[in-house]
């Protein structure tokens, strides 16, 4: 395995930001004889200011480690190893101290995000509540936090957009609006879950620039996760691949991308499709270079 190591920490204009860093993460799943192991071992520096991608085949783990980072794993899952943040391992936190980060210093979005918004509250409400749970802050700050925020994601008219139900939204804009939520605290960490999976093709392009942006600009530490090794190439700056619950490849997107150290990852990138029809890493600079991503 391959691995680069960056220090988890950084200064922006929005502030010091701090990553995470996983060492010898393990869960099972069931005892004995039936105890189904899907996570075997993994260790993933995700520092602040990058986006670092998660990318392998179906089943092998990604959901299940991002949802551990936030502490949503199977009530019956059995951890073992470190998530270290902020000087603490996260796997030794109470429920009460992870529901205390989650959603304020690590924020999650989905691959749907009607999953993350209630659709009979407005989107006021949902930005704007969370915020005053967790900060106090009077009910007009808070919304001039939700208009800031909704201009920061990108969404058109934000003033008239509070006003507004989920319904009333495209799922571009609907997932906008769920970024919008998961950083209404300003969290350090930002899990994304095949976030733009369930968009249609034109949107999708756009929602992975606004990461890409919002990476840059508050220096978040961002887990993109997804099976399409074409996104990462244009978007990650490190791409780790995951196979069968290990981390068999992580390294800088280029070096992954162009030089693979690992057959399954060389086999990933040989499956690309390619604008020609053919498969494998000719084409792969016109990949890295794909506007339809990174314009
Ligand atoms: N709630 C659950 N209970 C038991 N096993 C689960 C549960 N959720 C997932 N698994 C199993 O855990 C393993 C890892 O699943 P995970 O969802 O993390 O994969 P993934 O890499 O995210 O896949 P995909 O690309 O399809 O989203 C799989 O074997 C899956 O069957
Ligand atoms: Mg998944």
């Amino acid at each position: 395995m391959t691995s680069t190591s960056t220090s988890t920490s950084t200064s922006t204009s929005a502030g010091v930001k701090t990553g995470i860093s996983i060492s010898g993460l393990t869960m099972t799943l069931g005892r004995g004889e039936n105890a189904k192991h899907i996570l075997r071992g993994i260790d993933l520096d995700i520092p602040a200011g990058q986006i670092t991608g998660l990318a392998g085949e179906s089943g092998s783990g990604k959901t299940m480690t991002g949802m551990t980072i936030c502490g949503l794993q199977p009530p019956q899952a059995q951890l073992g190893g470190r998530i270290d943040y902020r000087g603490t391992n996260l796997l030794d936190l109470s429920q009460r101290g992870l529901n205390d980060l989650r959603g304020t210093e690590i924020a999650m979005v989905f691959q749907d995000p009607t999953a993350s918004l209630h659709p009979m509250l407005s989107i006021q409400t949902q930005l704007t509540d969370h915020l005053r749970h967790h900060t106090g802050l009077s009910k007009k700050d808070a919304i001039e936090r939700a208009f800031t925020v909704l201009e920061q994601v990108k969404v058109p008219d934000p003033r008239a957009a509070l006003k507004k139900y989920p319904h009333q939204f495209s799922g571009g804009q609907l997932q906008r609006i769920a970024i919008a939520s998961a950083i209404m605290c300003n969290p350090n960490v930002l899990i994304a879950d095949e976030p733009t999976t369930a968009l249609d093709v034109t949107v999708q392009a756009g929602v992975l620039r606004l990461l890409r942006e919002l990476c840059d600009d508050l220096g978040l530490a961002i887990l993109l996760v997804t099976h399409d090794l074409g996104v990462m190439s244009a978007l990650a700056d490190t791409i780790a691949v995951m196979r069968n619950g290990e981390i068999v490849e992580h390294g800088d997107r280029f070096q992954v991308i162009t030089a693979p150290q690992d057959p399954y990852t060389k086999a990933l990138i040989d499956a690309l499709p390619q604008a020609d029809g053919s498969h494998g890493v000719t084409r792969i600079d016109a990949l890295l270079l794909d506007n339809t991503v990174e314009a």
